[in-house]
């Protein structure tokens, strides 16, 4: 089982970025422990849709943020949450007709979280800290 959890090599430096990456991790670890306990589908449901409306919430702030400082790689990092949220609901979808389980989708969001983190979110924390 892949562990889920926060570490600080996924800070980027930017409180309110940081911030709401601890929450997405926390709700991700939630799926993963789910995963592994005796769950209703209702619960197991209720937790992948708060993970998903969460998700779209954190893009949104970020991408505000890009458009507030002019962010030059916008479009492109815009197109890697848009990616994200393409897949997460086909994870959805193959989940609801039991082709996959919750581990498949806490691993795959954690993996994604991880890497998108450690390069995008990082490249524009330090386009903000530049600026400022
Ligand atoms: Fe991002």
């Amino acid at each position: 089982m892949m562990d889920i959890q926060w570490d600080d090599k996924y800070l980027v430096g930017h409180p309110r970025i940081d911030h709401e990456h601890q929450v997405f991790v926390d709700l991700i670890r939630a799926v993963s422990i789910a995963a592994d306990a005796v769950r209703s589908p209702d619960k197991a449901a209720r937790l992948l849709m708060e993970v998903k409306k969460y998700a779209e919430f954190h893009f949104i702030s970020e991408e505000n943020i890009m458009i507030d400082a002019n962010f030059p790689e916008y479009e492109q990092h815009k197109r890697e949450h848009n990616y994200l949220l393409a897949k997460l609901e086909d994870e959805l979808h193959r989940f609801r007709h039991a082709e996959i389980d919750l581990n498949h989708i806490s691993n795959f969001m954690f993996e994604w979280f991880a890497l998108h983190t450690t390069k995008m979110d990082l490249r524009l924390a330090r386009f903000l800290a530049e600026k400022s």
